[in-house]
């Protein structure tokens, strides 16, 4: 059989662990799929860096677009961004080449004219390792339970956040510093703020969303906040007062009919399995009508993970299996996106108050105002600047009752700071 032949775009943390894994494993992968897989080209802006990598001179290119014009069956695009990423690809797909991407970004928000770009081109466009870096989660969700109506997605789907939550949890770490640390190993964006604010997480529920629910989901659909303004008191309470341990988890169910997709800090039960996920690994909870709750687990970034799940890809594609997205997501769009103000959820929260009598009487006045039932409260004795955490869990409400109670206590005046409002899953 003639040698597949790819051609790699961008070769920072992931396109230069693509080209190690190729090459350590090319003889492994040849006798596993029965065809040799040959580096066609790869570009970099540094070719310097490409050169080290033991790419010959006429295989290496300073640019990603220049080097289409180069034989090959597949390009993989690994710059990142929206802008010249998106160029290559759609350039790609016109010129009959599958594109393998990492690009959940550019997925999130394009995904859908691609898709439609690369059937017209009748080839394919694969993105394994978009989600969950090396966990095979498209995969699964795609063929292992194909046969299943999706119910719900749960995820911890960013490693660089998780990396700083379990660091600021277990070492009392701060944040800046940990986060520095997740840049240096490779799982931090070229622009740290869209892991930090939760963005890159959206793209990856977006994502997975289309691919369970058969309706494009775009980064806008998603309800996103990030960990910026989430405090070590906060962490510390939830594990040690309520027993919850705090991630940015990504949420995607039908609810009322409705999609509901979120991510934001969520409170989950410490002896929950999504809990004791920690450090770089992600894990992605997929519940099915049939199969029930299934969990895929394993590094979320980094250079070698994330090029396992490229090259996954790579091989599907060697194998002539170019099956990328389901056939529902090219008919009309059914599902309806709910609102944010609709979600229902149990909520902690934490107000900062004069420490005088009388003011849980105040806070819970409100709250019963706006029919929020109290689960659980409690006063923090620690003093900051003469007042106190006051800490509340709340029964399930729905979230607009919850943010005109918060804005109507926030001015009362025994508060001296906004309240910090943090989303329960019950799980
Ligand atoms: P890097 O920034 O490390 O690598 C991107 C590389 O592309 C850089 O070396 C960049 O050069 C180069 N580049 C920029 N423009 C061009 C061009 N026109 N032609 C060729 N090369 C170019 O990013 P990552 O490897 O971390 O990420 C790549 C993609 O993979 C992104 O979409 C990211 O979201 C995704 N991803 C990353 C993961 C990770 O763990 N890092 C995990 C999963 C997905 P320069 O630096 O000079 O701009
Ligand atoms: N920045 C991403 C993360 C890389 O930290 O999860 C993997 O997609």
């Amino acid at each position: 059989m003639t040698p597949f032949r790819v051609g790699i775009a961008g070769c920072g943390t992931v396109g230069s662990g693509v080209v190690k894994l190729l090459k350590e494993n090319a003889s492994l992968i040849e006798k596993r799929i029965g065809r040799k897989i040959e580096i066609a080209f790869v570009a970099d802006r540094d070719t310097e860096k490409v050169r080290k990598l033991g790419i010959p001179a006429d295989k290496t290119y300073n640019d990603g677009l220049k080097a289409l014009s180069a034989e090959c069956d597949a390009v993989v695009e690994l710059i990142g961004g929206t802008t010249v990423a998106k160029r290559l690809i759609e350039e790609a797909l016109k010129r009959k080449k599958h594109v393998v991407t990492a690009n959940k970004a550019l997925l999130a928000d394009f995904g859908r004219d691609l898709f439609f770009l690369a059937r017209e081109n009748g080839v394919s466009l694969k993105f394994e390792a978009s989600v969950g870096g090396g966990i095979p989660v498209i995969k699964a969700l795609r063929e292992g339970l194909v046969g299943n109506r999706i119910k719900a997605v749960y995820g911890i789907l960013n490693g660089t956040t998780n990396y700083i939550l379990t660091e600021m949890t277990e070492k009392g770490i701060d944040f800046e510093t940990a986060l520095k640390e997740a840049q240096r190993l490779g799982y931090a964006e070229a622009d740290p703020t869209l892991d930090v604010e939760g963005f890159d997480a959206a793209h990856k529920i977006a994502v997975l969303s289309s691919l369970a629910f058969c309706r494009w989901v775009k980064t806008e659909n998603v309800y996103v906040k990030g960990i910026s303004d989430l405090t070590p008191l906060d962490i510390e309470i939830a594990k040690e007062e309520f027993g919850y341990v705090v991630k940015l988890l990504a949420i995607s169910k039908v609810t009322d009919g409705n999609l509901e997709v979120r991510v934001h800090p969520t409170m989950i039960p410490e002896d929950h399995i999504l809990a004791s996920v920690n450090g770089v690994f992600n894990a992605c909870l997929i519940e099915g009508d049939f199969v029930g709750e299934t969990l895929y687990y394993g590094k979320g970034a980094g250079e070698k993970p994330t090029a396992s799940a490229v090259v996954s890809d790579i091989i599907d594609l060697a194998l002539g299996n170019s099956y990328s997205v389901p056939e529902c997501l090219f008919k009309e769009e059914e599902l309806k996106i709910s609102e944010p103000d609709e979600f229902i959820s149990s909520f902690y929260l934490r107000f900062t108050a004069l420490d005088r009598p009388g003011v849980l009487a105040r806070i819970g006045e409100v709250l019963a105002r706006y029919n929020i039932s109290i689960r659980m409260a409690l006063q923090k004795g620690r003093q900051i600047k003469g007042a106190v955490p006051v800490v509340m869990t709340t029964h399930p409400a729905r979230k607009r009752e919850v943010q005109k109670a918060i804005e109507e206590i926030d001015k009362l005046d025994v508060i001296v700071k906004p309240t910090f409002v943090c989303m329960i899953e019950e799980l």
